[in-house]
């Protein structure tokens, strides 16, 4: 895979640099003796540490370094990927892990923010030009897309009426919807059940992420606490429910307290299968969805949290010019907001002459008054050109 002291003889390893060829020793050597499972991830903890080293070296010499050094021109790398500190509005704050809002990691997939900010240098100390202090590292965190081959399954023994159980908690969750028949078989193999009683805390804020869990029965209610003040309840859950994703998508800290308000059976999926199964399709539509939800009207009173939900509950669909997409008098199934493109909408009088309404544009969204009221559909809606939208079923509505 790498150097070897032979092949450094090669003439394009006789050109590489001498520092680059002695890490991909050293490198060589630790994978030799470890002979790790997954080599990608055993690489990037490898170079993360050798980043941290790095820090370290770095942070301890300029803390000690002359005054006139601070006089030269400075280099203060973004911290915050610019995609990010536009999405997030919080995401220049300085949060602590424990109160860290889920949304500030959202595309930091597989990276940790907490050494962001604890050894702070004085911004008026000059980094070397290689340093990059803005890169993030995530030195524990398994490989976003573990090695197949080497990948050992978790089985937990079940019985039938338990393997049942699991069928019915998670048949309307939508993080478990686009599971091929393979993944949803490794999924319900390695669930194992856990019960809590009533005031229980199943996951404390601040806490290591271990498990993903599902509500077979029971309620439960989410506390926040954010900059030192008290806790606040954000939300609930209830049969069918899941929670204690967020620190396994993005190896944080666990963002909230859950606690059980009854006696609850919840199943739990371990952190290994959580990610290698369900994380990809969950962090691509909050990711995709995110920045939109927020421009939606109906949505901005939201917390970010409760649109991540909605984003885990979307689709997108597509039209082609002047289909219908909602038709005057069907039964409503569902909600739509128009992600790209227009449509026009068109209402029937008694007498059946089709009139025109005002059209609609993206953010703006049709469909909602059936399922609310459980009437008809009140006009038709059609695409004007090439439309998109992002669909809700009536249950998630
Ligand atoms: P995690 O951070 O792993 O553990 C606590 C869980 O509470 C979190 O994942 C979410 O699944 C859930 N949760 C529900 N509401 C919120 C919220 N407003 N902020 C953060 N987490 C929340």
């Amino acid at each position: 895979m790498f150097a070897s002291s032979t092949a450094s003889q090669s003439p394009i390893h006789r050109s590489l640099p001498q520092a680059y060829a002695e890490i991909l020793n050293d490198l060589n050597q630790k994978v030799i003796s470890a002979q790790p499972q997954d080599v990608l991830q055993f690489c990037a903890n490898y170079f993360n540490a050798k980043l941290e080293e790095q820090r370290v070296r770095f942070l301890a010499t300029a803390r000690t370094a002359p005054q006139q050094n601070r006089d030269i021109p400075q280099f203060l790398p973004a911290v915050i990927p610019p995609s990010l500190a536009a999405s997030s509005p919080n995401i220049g704050s300085a949060a602590t892990p424990a109160a860290s809002s889920p949304d500030h990691s959202m595309e930091s997939e597989s990276e940790s923010d907490d050494d962001e900010d604890q050894e702070e240098p004085s911004p008026l100390l000059t980094m070397p030009p290689n340093y990059m202090r803005g890169r993030r590292t995530s030195v524990s965190a398994e490989s976003m897309v573990p090695s197949h081959q080497n990948y050992v399954k978790t089985v937990i023994p079940k019985t039938d009426e338990q393997r049942r159980r699991i069928e019915a908690s998670i048949s309307n969750n939508f993080l478990f919807k686009n599971l091929d028949e393979d993944q949803h078989e490794d999924v319900v193999n390695a669930m194992t059940e856990k019960r809590f009683q009533c005031k229980d805390n199943v996951i404390e804020q601040g806490a290591v992420g271990d498990f993903f869990y599902v509500v077979e029965t029971g309620t439960l209610d989410v506390f926040v606490a954010k900059h030192g003040n008290p806790a606040e309840k954000v939300f609930e859950y209830g049969p069918g429910g899941s929670f204690g994703e967020l620190a396994l998508m993005y190896n944080g800290p666990r963002a909230a307290t859950v606690t059980a308000t009854s006696d609850v059976v919840l199943w739990a999926l371990d952190r290994v299968t959580f990610r290698r199964i369900l994380m990809e399709n969950t962090s691509r539509k909050r990711r995709m969805y995110e920045a939109f939800l927020e421009t939606v009207p109906l949505l901005v009173s939201l917390e970010p949290y409760e649109r991540h939900k909605i984003a885990d509950a979307l689709e997108s669909v597509y039209f082609t010019d002047g289909q219908v997409v909602v038709k005057q008098g069907d039964q409503g199934d569902n909600f739509f907001i128009i992600e790209s493109g227009e449509a026009t909408v068109t209402k029937c009088n008694d007498e059946g002459v089709e009139f025109p309404m005002p059209g609609l544009g993206p953010g703006q969204y049709f469909g909602e008054l059936a399922l609310l009221n459980d009437m008809p559909r009140a006009a038709t809606v059609r695409a004007k050109g090439r439309l998109k939208c992002a669909t809700l079923g009536k249950r998630a509505f």
